[in-house]
């Protein structure tokens, strides 16, 4: 039989569990850069708009059909009509490609922790990033040529999260949580003070909040607005159906998910002004504008930041603080992506944790292994990265709040559920707000996105590349999503199980 469900031991762990997955490289990364672009301190008000109408609704809504059907994606979506089971396949394979290259920057961030001491980037971080780091092979295509200053760190990221996934879900991953969450808000807090007190920072901070209205006339800004928080909170991805199914049956859902969305925006807003304050001493020590240094992504953390720690006072610390940040943010990320994976498997197979474990594990870490650390890696990891992000999360949200909005209609029944238990209660509002802002808000960035990439490609990648790695690797998350979840379940799956403790057996 199947062994009973995990489930957090307080509201508290799974709380810190869903920031932890919520806060990851977005909020570190992107969030003050797309907040520049966009408007600056006018930015706020798409912002927030976004996460009121789309953000919060859509969060409260993985978290009714995992609190209510008990499963992973897969298993829960199947409990709610067996027709919506390929949705919860499509987001684990969603999380299946974005955890085999999400692991690799933690890995470079890892490395860049220990360069903050050595300053191995010398004068030139651009240079030594793409060069004697990465070395990046000026050829676009899969190659296996390893290069053993990212293999041997991603190796060691594998293992170790494995092993914490193995614990299970209170002794690992709770438990990983617990001390990473607390460890990356108090390292984050001294990062932002540093930074702060560094020459330059207010012309950062002006750079950053000085407010631009016009841009609020601009659908772009609003389309970045939602897409940003759409990728923040981590929803439709799969994470908070599966996290919210290890909660004890009387939870308050909505107080929870309120705590969860606004500790994930402070903490943006927080990465802003650290940021803005650091970009602003770069922009001081080089005697230019802030506009000329902005930058967001991989171009921030490991070109800007590296100058920056080489001119800063104490740079060496903020160089700890900032990738110790990165790497703690991303790895309780990590962890909530596989974690939608192994749960998938494990009801789906009947297998205990730690054989789930292994059974994702071992392909997951292989694959990221062979096709990641090589000098062709990272035109590979940018492709991917584009397109699992629009035509993977955003494309499976809008299938999924259309079809059970007006497919399944199970709206009503999902917002009493939540209602049972819950402080802030849900009702027409939020079924307007999931059934008709967000899949027209969506429908919008998705077609805007497709006549973008269809008119100007992708970079400067050849067609067959991103034809292959990013048309091809979108579509094909929807052949296997169809393919499994055709596969029958087998006897001792948990789907021939009744959901744990349904409404009126407890
Ligand atoms: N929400 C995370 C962030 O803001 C990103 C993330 C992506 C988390 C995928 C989990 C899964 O960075
Ligand atoms: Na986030």
């Amino acid at each position: 039989s199947v062994p009973p469900r995990e489930v957090w031991s307080t509201r508290k762990v799974f709380i810190l569990s869903a920031i932890g997955s919520a806060v990851g490289l977005g909020n570190i990364w992107r969030f003050p850069y797309v907040a520049y672009e966009n408007g600056g301190g006018a930015f706020i008000i798409p912002y927030l708009v976004a996460l009121l109408t789309a953000g919060i609704p859509l969060l409260f809504l993985d978290y009714a059909v995992g609190h209510r059907f008990r499963g992973s994606a897969p298993l829960a979506f199947r409990r709610l009509t067996p027709r919506a089971e390929g949705l919860g396949w499509w987001q684990v394979a969603i999380c299946f490609v974005i955890a085999i290259y999400y692991a690799v920057i933690i890995a470079w961030a890892a490395m860049y922790m220990i360069f903050s001491f050595t300053r191995r980037w010398g004068e030139d971080p651009a240079g030594f990033f793409l060069g004697e780091f990465l070395q990046v092979s000026d050829q676009v295509t899969i190659g296996f040529n390893y290069v053993p200053g990212v293999l041997i760190p991603l190796v060691l990221v594998w293992a170790f999260t494995l092993f914490v996934l193995a614990a299970g879900v209170m002794k690992g991953v709770a438990r990983a949580n617990v001390i990473f969450l607390p460890l990356l808000l108090v390292m984050f807090l001294v990062l932002v003070v540093q930074a702060l007190f560094l020459p330059g920072a207010a012309g950062g901070l002006d750079a950053l909040f000085t407010p631009n209205w016009a841009a609020l006339l601009d659908t772009g800004v609003w389309a970045a607005a939602y897409g940003q928080i759409f990728f923040s909170l981590s929803v439709a991805f799969g994470i908070m159906v599966t996290y919210a199914s290890y909660l004890k049956r009387r939870t308050d859902l909505t107080g929870s998910g309120l705590v969860v969305a606004f500790s994930n925006c402070g903490f943006e807003v927080l990465a802003g002004i650290g940021v803005f304050a650091a970009l602003g001493f770069m922009a001081f020590s080089a005697g230019t504008g802030v506009g000329d240094v902005a930058a967001g992504g991989i171009g921030l953390a490991f070109i800007a930041f590296p100058t920056i720690i080489s001119e800063a006072p104490a740079g060496s610390l903020l160089g700890v603080l900032f990738f110790g940040s990165l790497v703690f943010a991303g790895f309780t990320s990590l962890i909530s992506i596989i974690e939608v994976i192994i749960a998938a498997v494990q009801d789906k197979l009947g297998l205990a944790r730690v054989k789930a474990t292994w059974a994702v594990g071992i392909p997951l870490a292989l694959l990221s292994i062979l096709l990641f650390p090589t000098t062709t890696g990272l035109n590979l990891l940018d492709v991917t990265d584009a397109f699992v992000n629009t035509f993977g999360i955003m494309a499976v949200a809008f299938v999924a709040v259309l079809l059970l909005t007006y497919g399944f209609r199970v709206l009503p029944m999902l917002g009493s559920h939540v209602n049972e238990t819950s402080t802030v209660k849900l009702g027409r509002l939020w079924r307007i707000m999931v059934g008709v802002v967000a899949p027209v808000v969506l429908g919008y960035i998705l077609i805007s996105e497709l006549i973008a990439r269809i008119q100007t490609g992708y970079g400067e990648m050849p067609a067959w590349f991103v034809g292959v790695f990013g048309w091809g690797m979108a579509a094909a998350l929807v052949v296997v999503a169809l393919v499994l979840s055709f596969i029958p379940w087998g006897s001792r799956s948990a789907a021939n199980h009744p959901v744990l403790d349904a409404p009126g057996t407890t």
